[in-house]
């Protein structure tokens, strides 16, 4: 049944209900809604527009009704056009038409964003904590790499070495960035819609402040018509999931490149790899793969709100029902892809030795050489045509930088002196970046252990935030 038939003549074609239908995806917001109903009644209970005997009423069949949708017991049907048309069905059958007196005072427009802003809230806070686990994780991987010497890269080329605990820290770092989004957006989006009716605000239901209380919301929106205009609340979630999406899609893309045959940096365990139909030996890094893949839906889902946002008039259009497709995906995307890369990470065996081996491959010292005659006062572009003159020599003689004689360094640079060897090892170049964010060991044990503390920090204002909801008004 829809919730307008009075002013038509018809009922609906089947084509439109075909099209303007909601709620096969929408229903995923039923405990949301009766919790939203619930703190309305209260408002219209105050109010005096629903009077106290009805209201109880209504709320236990509310209550009722909420304990049928979270048992599976109670749920939509052929009729229904949406989660409220099918909420509203479902109340009345329950306690008769004294139901239907719950749709004074708001509309499907206020009501559809309290419903989708608390679905956003319990699942960002979900996917945040899923993403300091991965963290966790990190954290633990990097510790125990954190005196491995290894390899640094840039444009995907042997680059100067580095630890490699502080290749893997990195990513906790860019992942803490992604959980202190969500903590932003609860900050910016916590604000309730309630009793800005279709577009006006409400004669009806006169305190929506009490409401936003109950529902644990941190206050309610200044303008009605922004209300139930605004969904940057559902494109920022969804850039904040994308980001994760890309942090974790650039994890996914270095796990399968270092689990080659090539690189044999790393062997993903069993539980967490794949096999293929026709080639027996197949061991696949699909995970990582997927990682990698699911981002560009994730992106895409984001592109696309932006796209149905841009040039809409203000106040309710139909469009929006377009908002929540693209946010259950993201949502159920992450809430699959976390547990499974966690595992991964978790387990995933590092070959510290063929790491390792590779640190000094490449020249990778040459700047050591230039850092060496820096510090004699040499000006740098001098010391890097030098150290680069080196490297030319060594090339054309295949020899390595420490084997130059030091005839020839002396030949290159008046001030390359044989102790010029000293800097020439992987674990002495990295032992002497000891700055805040070098990549000697030390260094890295500290950022590690700063990565904890925040990382904990982090747990500890997901779980408030989570017992803060639960405790709020339940269906
Ligand atoms: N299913 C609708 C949506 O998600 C609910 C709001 C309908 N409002 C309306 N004026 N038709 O946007």
């Amino acid at each position: 049944m829809a919730l307008w038939g009075g002013r038509f003549s018809a009922e609906p074609s089947s084509v439109v209900a075909a099209l303007s239908r909601s709620v096969e995806f929408d229903w995923r917001l039923a405990p949301y809604d009766i919790k939203v109903n619930l703190a309305h009644l209260d408002g219209l209970i105050a109010s005096g527009v629903i009077a106290a005997g009805n209201g109880e009423v209504i709320r236990a069949g509310l209550k009722a009704l909420g304990t049928e949708i979270l048992a599976g017991k109670f749920t939509y049907n052929d009729s229904d056009e949406d989660v409220h048309s099918a909420i509203e069905r479902g109340l009345i059958a329950k306690i008769g038409a004294i139901g239907g007196a719950l749709r004074a005072g708001r509309s499907r427009n206020d009501l559809v964003v309290a419903d989708f802003k608390l679905y956003l809230v319990d699942h960002l806070l979900e996917i945040a904590s899923l993403t300091t686990d991965l963290i966790s994780v990190f954290n633990d991987q990097s510790e125990k790499l954190a005196k491995v010497v290894a390899p640094g890269f840039t444009h995907l080329q042997h680059a100067q070495p580095i630890v490699f605990g502080h290749e893997l820290a990195k990513h906790s770092q860019a992942l803490l960035r992604d959980v202190d989004r969500i903590g932003d957006w609860l900050v910016r989006n916590n604000f309730s819609p309630l009793g800005a009716g279709a577009l006006a605000g409400s004669a009806l239901q006169p305190n929506p402040e009490k409401s936003a209380e109950l529902l644990g919301f941190d206050g309610v929106l200044a303008n009605s018509i922004d209300a139930v205009s605004d969904r940057d609340f559902a494109a920022e979630a969804l850039f904040v999931m994308a980001m994760l999406g890309v942090h974790l899609s650039r994890i996914g893309e270095e796990f399968t490149l270092w689990s080659t045959w090539e690189f044999d940096w790393v062997t993903i365990d069993d539980a967490y790899s794949t096999g293929s139909s026709i080639m027996p030996q197949k061991k696949n890094p699909d995970i990582a793969e997927l990682a990698r893949g699911k981002s560009g839906r994730l992106i895409g889902n984001l592109t696309g709100l932006l796209a149905t946002l841009k040039g809409l008039p203000f106040a309710y259009n139909r469009d929006l029902q377009e908002d929540k497709e693209p946010i259950f995906d993201s949502v159920e995307t992450l809430i699959v892809l976390l547990p499974a890369l966690i595992g991964m990470v978790e387990t995933a065996k590092f070959h510290e030795k063929v790491i390792s081996s590779g640190a000094q491959a490449e020249f990778a010292l040459a700047t050591e050489i230039a850092d060496y005659l820096a510090k004699k006062a040499v000006p740098f572009a001098q010391a890097h045509e030098a150290a680069g003159e080196c490297v030319r020599l060594c090339e054309k003689s295949g020899i390595e930088l420490h084997e130059l004689s030091d005839e020839q360094l002396l030949k290159i640079h008046p001030e390359l002196a044989p102790d010029l060897r000293d800097s020439l090892t992987t674990s002495g170049a990295v032992a002497s970046r000891t700055s805040l964010l070098g990549t000697s060991t030390s260094s890295v044990l500290a950022q590690i252990s700063d990565l904890k503390d925040a990382t904990k920090e982090a747990k500890s204002w997901i779980s408030n935030e989570v017992a803060r909801f639960s405790g709020m008004m339940k269906p």
